[in-house]
């Protein structure tokens, strides 16, 4: 399996559904008006707390995961009307996937969402939320808005593109550097570079901002497992999901991506299961 990295983790795999190993197939030529409806269908579910307006796009067997765990979508966070004050959506047109970050400072709750779509390239396979609220790790949606709102994330000229391969070697090494000792010579480190970490931020806006300080100096704690990942070349991006068991199981998205080779932005989001995530 390419995009799931399966490690034996004891009690976890009791709270992880099946459903992360969907097994996918490596499509090419996905549908991008379908990923993109998909997603706006999304948007549309969670701003107004009903599954109704995503009905007709969901395979009959699609699964929903929120915050790694298995969820029944009509007492989960999409089933809450949330005023959205940030929406980006990447597509991963060889996974035929999407991953959307959104802010709703009423809520108050960061999302970060994957959506995945069937062998049909259509359908909806499955939705995989990492849902962060009020005690979450450096919870403040007001204060990430505000960050969000500063960064630039335009589409990467097609000359100055990465490879999949490439961008997802950068995420790869950054959430390796926990657990090994070499990972953070493997990691493309750039200047600038800025990481939003729940509402922390790195960034002081100068040019010579580094993503260096403040990361891990123990390489021998627990791993960062079960990844699954939205890749989007135009963006530069690389959106990996993942548990952090080196911090309570907690359920972690991690956002990465590249300018010219160079990691420039981190995003994370990071809910512990309604207990404060503490590291
Ligand atoms: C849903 O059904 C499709 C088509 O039969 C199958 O390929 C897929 O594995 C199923 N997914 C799950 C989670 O059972
Ligand atoms: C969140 O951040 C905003 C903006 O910095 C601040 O005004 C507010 O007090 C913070 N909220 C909490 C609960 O800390
Ligand atoms: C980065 O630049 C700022 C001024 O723009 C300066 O204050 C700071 O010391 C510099 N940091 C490093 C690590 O060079
Ligand atoms: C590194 O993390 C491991 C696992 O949590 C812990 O046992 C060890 O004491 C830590 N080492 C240092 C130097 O903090």
């Amino acid at each position: 399996m390419v995009y799931l990295k399966w490690r034996a983790s004891i009690a976890l795999n009791t709270l992880i559904v099946s459903a992360l190993a969907i097994p996918y197939s490596p499509a090419v030529d996905c549908d991008r008006a379908a990923l993109s409806e998909a997603a706006d269908a999304y948007i549309t579910a969670q701003t107004t707390g009903s599954l109704d307006p995503l009905q007709k796009l969901l395979s009959s067997n699609w699964t929903y995961l929120e915050n790694n765990k298995a969820t029944t979508p009509t007492t989960s966070v999409l089933h809450k009307a949330l005023k959205i004050d940030h929406r980006r959506t990447n597509y991963d047109l060889v996974a035929c996937a999407t991953y959307t970050e959104l802010i709703s400072t009423t809520g108050p709750y960061t999302l970060a969402t994957q959506i995945r779509h069937g062998a049909d390239k259509k359908k909806i396979a499955s939705i995989d939320t990492i849902a962060a609220t009020t005690g979450a790790w450096l919870f403040n949606a007001t204060k990430t808005l505000g960050y969000v709102k500063q960064e630039s994330w335009p589409p990467i000229p097609p000359a100055n593109r990465d490879s999949r391969a490439v961008i997802q070697a950068a995420g790869d090494a950054y959430l390796d550097m926990w657990s090994s000792t070499t990972a953070d010579k493997l990691v493309p480190w750039g200047t600038p570079c800025v990481r939003l970490e729940g509402s922390a931020y790195t960034g002081s806006g100068s040019a010579n901002d580094s993503c260096k300080p403040g990361i891990p100096s123990n390489h021998s704690q627990a791993p960062n497992t079960h990844r699954r990942y939205v890749i989007d070349e135009d963006m530069g991006s690389v959106s990996i999901f993942c548990v952090w068991e080196h911090m309570m199981m907690a359920a972690d998205s991690h956002e990465f991506r590249l300018e010219g080779g160079k990691l420039r932005f981190v995003h994370t989001m990071t809910e512990c299961g309604g207990r404060v995530c503490k590291l």
